[in-house]
């Protein structure tokens, strides 16, 4: 797939991916965060990426950036993404086939929000089967009570960077500014009450099979994501290690 574009926060470098924690023989292998909407799959992917030295793989980010760039695939995502709506299977899988085959997942990477059907994990499955000296994937589920979503939908506002806040939980210093770089702060387009009401349509039918599917099959944990942010990544980490020690 030529014209897709990963985008610079989803591409890491050798520079980048050192291991940050104290433990640098630790292996993560591939990391499956699952979870609806809101539960915090992104703050918690960019907190294991920098204490692992694995990169995250978001597909929303993915996307978001073909629509930036207008590649054809940005073209087809962006009227389906702003109806709360997933992106065939198909594109996505190839997508997440190319990205995966990039250096920089070789010690393990975070997939954030892939898969996303019961057609997309088959499709993981077969293809890290088929993958040669990979460590089995294990996926760590994030759950949040349905009350709290919402909030965290359209509280939520992102820097050009990546940097994730939220104006009730995690407000910047100064409003609409990123602490960091002072860039402005932008809403997602789909971060409206409305299309939240779809996107939780589509998780319910379409992703909750897949977090059932990945319990079934064993090296599965989950995780109260209605905790502060470091006592969900301190809970993360102790998962994803009992689950590696397995
Ligand atoms: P995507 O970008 O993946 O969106 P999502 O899965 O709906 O998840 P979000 O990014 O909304 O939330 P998050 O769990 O990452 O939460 P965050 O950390 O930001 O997908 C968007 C669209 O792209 C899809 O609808 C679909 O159209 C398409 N798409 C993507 N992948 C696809 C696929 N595989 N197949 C087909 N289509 C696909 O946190 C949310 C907020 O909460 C933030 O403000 C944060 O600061 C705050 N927060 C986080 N943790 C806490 C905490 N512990 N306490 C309080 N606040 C917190």
């Amino acid at each position: 797939m030529s014209q897709v574009v990963f985008g610079t926060r989803t591409l890491t470098n050798s520079a980048n991916t050192k291991p940050a924690s104290a433990d640098s023989n630790f292996l993560p292998g591939p990391v499956l965060l699952l979870g609806a909407p809101g539960v915090g799959k992104g703050t918690q992917a960019k907190l294991l990426m920098a204490a692992h030295g694995i990169p995250q793989i978001s597909t929303g980010d993915i996307l978001r950036a073909n629509i930036a760039s207008g590649t054809p695939l940005g073209k087809t995502a962006k009227s389906l993404m702003e109806q709360g709506q997933l992106v065939s299977d198909d594109l996505v899988n190839q997508m997440v086939a190319d990205r995966l085959a990039q250096p920089d997942t070789h010690r393990g990477y975070i997939l954030d929000g892939f898969p996303r059907t019961l057609n997309q994990a088959e499709w993981l499955d077969q293809h890290l089967a088929a993958t040669p000296q990979t460590l089995p994937v294990v996926a760590i589920s994030i759950v949040v009570s349905y009350d709290h979503l919402l909030h965290r939908i359209t509280g939520r506002r992102i820097s050009p960077a990546g940097r994730i806040y939220n104006i009730y939980s995690n407000p910047p210093a100064t409003s609409g500014l990123c602490d960091v770089d002072g860039s402005v702060l932008v809403q997602r387009p789909d971060d409206s009450e409305a299309v939240f009401t779809e996107r939780m349509k589509t998780f319910d039918t379409q992703t909750a099979p897949v977090v059932e599917h990945y319990r079934k099959l064993g090296r599965f944990q989950e995780v109260n994501g209605d905790q502060p942010v470091d006592q969900v990544t301190a809970a993360i980490n102790a998962a994803l290690l009992h689950l590696r020690q397995a």
